[in-house]
């Protein structure tokens, strides 16, 4: 299948360091969560060079932007390549801006040969990809996932989301507008950086993604009761704190001793009334774990709720648990991953399967097309972090393969 056909680097690293500046921070971050003014502003230059390239934009009541090539028959369904330009806060300049400029760019270069395939292309960019607000927003709307009740108390809060649907100028009814027709996707591919070190440790060019772990996210509040914290006795008190604190301890115990292809992290605490002379009465506590496979995903659900129960009991403690939303585990489509290894194997370029412990889009869009996605090495595994870092060579390497890889999509869609 080989071809010459390769992706204008140079075209590519104007655009990804351009794009750089916008919300940037200081250490070679970004900070641009979704809809913030930051976002507002990559969306809108993404819009400008997408229009600067002759491309169509597209854009849907979930806030999503592509660009369009119409290379296929009219009626054809699309090849869905992409990643998301918001970014966790204070987070890289890589994480999902990649994937999004390697996609654009793949669109670019297929117009400047002038091929024809037997479906379109588009270039994508999520809306809230990192959960800033609900979580995986767009792809879940595109895919005709978004029910009216996952925005209802999403875990960014309720408040900030219609503020930002606000500044993005979209409503909720708009939101649930923006499913794809069935069979209207020939599939989603996706280019991303690992976010981890294994890649990077085993010396290997691309990971191509055989499975995107489940992820789930509660917030549970311990209560207790407000006290002077200089006269009521250490046995009286009904301390918030030491039940938030030691389910923090409990749940990693559980996960390094029960389950360990699995992860949990308390993001956040907030207690109240939060002063140094008062006894917190309530501690707010932001629950996310990930699971490779159903079967783990529930045992470690039951297991960490039950335990977060426990702590409270033992210190006196009320507990609320409010369930903020998951992402199912989620297998890669065989056929993408195909394609991926056949074009890594082209440009002879070494590459392994591994699971995505971090979350993508392409666990919305597996329930409509196949999907597959591909890692390149980031430096020291950092990530979420102005530390992150990939070098460019491994860059246009990821490019080259998504290139690829939608040209042997398009002969499978073909035979
Ligand atoms: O949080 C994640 O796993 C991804 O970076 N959104
Ligand atoms: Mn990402
Ligand atoms: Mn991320």
């Amino acid at each position: 299948m080989s071809n010459n056909l390769r992706i204008n680097a140079e075209r590519m690293r104007a655009a990804f360091d351009e794009l750089a500046q916008v919300g940037s921070t200081a250490g070679g971050g970004v900070n641009r969560p979704a809809f913030s003014e930051a976002h507002l502003a990559a969306r809108d230059w993404f819009r400008r060079l997408i229009e600067k390239a002759g491309l169509e934009f597209r854009s849907d009541g979930a806030g999503n932007h592509s660009a369009l090539l119409p290379c296929g028959p009219v009626s054809a369904p699309t090849l869905l390549l992409g990643s998301h330009l918001d970014s966790v806060a204070d987070g890289g300049r890589f994480d999902g801006a990649l994937g999004v400029m390697a996609a654009l760019e793949v669109l670019r270069t297929v117009k400047e040969a002038g091929l024809r395939l037997p479906f379109n292309l588009e270039a994508i960019d999520c809306t809230d990809e990192e959960g800033t607000l609900v979580g995986l927003l767009g792809s879940a709307a595109l895919a005709g996932e978004l029910e009216p009740e996952h925005l209802q108390s999403p875990r960014g809060g309720r408040r900030a989301l219609v503020e930002g649907m606000h500044r993005a100028g979209l409503s909720e009814a708009g939101m649930l507008t923006a499913a794809r027709p069935s069979g209207s996707l020939a599939g989603y591919l996706e280019l991303h950086i690992e976010q981890g070190v294994r890649l990077e440790r085993a010396g290997l060019d691309i990971g191509i993604v055989s499975a995107i772990v489940g992820i789930s996210s509660y917030r549970l509040t311990f209560l207790g009761r407000a006290d002077h914290a200089g006269t009521a006795t250490m046995d009286d008190r009904l301390d918030a704190s030491l039940g938030a604190s030691a389910f923090t301890l409990a749940a990693r115990e559980i996960v390094q001793g029960d389950f360990p292809d699995c992860v949990v992290n308390v993001g956040r605490m907030e207690f109240a009334p939060g002063a140094f002379n008062i006894v917190p009465a309530r501690v707010e506590l932001s629950l996310e774990f990930r699971a490779p496979d159903e079967g783990q995903f529930a045992r470690l659900d039951s297991a960490l709720i039950e335990r977060a129960g426990g702590e409270a009991g033992r210190f006196g403690l009320e507990l609320r648990t409010e369930f903020l939303g998951r992402h199912s585990p989620t297998p890669m489509s065989a056929a993408a991953q195909d394609a991926f290894s056949g074009a890594c194997a082209d440009l002879g370029l070494s590459h392994a399967p591994l699971v995505s412990g971090a979350g993508h889009d392409g666990q919305s869009l597996a329930r409509i097309c196949p999907v597959g996605m591909i890692f390149v090495p980031s430096a020291d595994g950092a990530s979420h972090s102005p530390r992150e870092f990939t070098r460019w060579e491994d860059c246009v390497n990821g490019a080259e393969v998504l290139l690829q890889a939608s040209l042997r999509f398009a002969e499978r869609v073909v035979r």
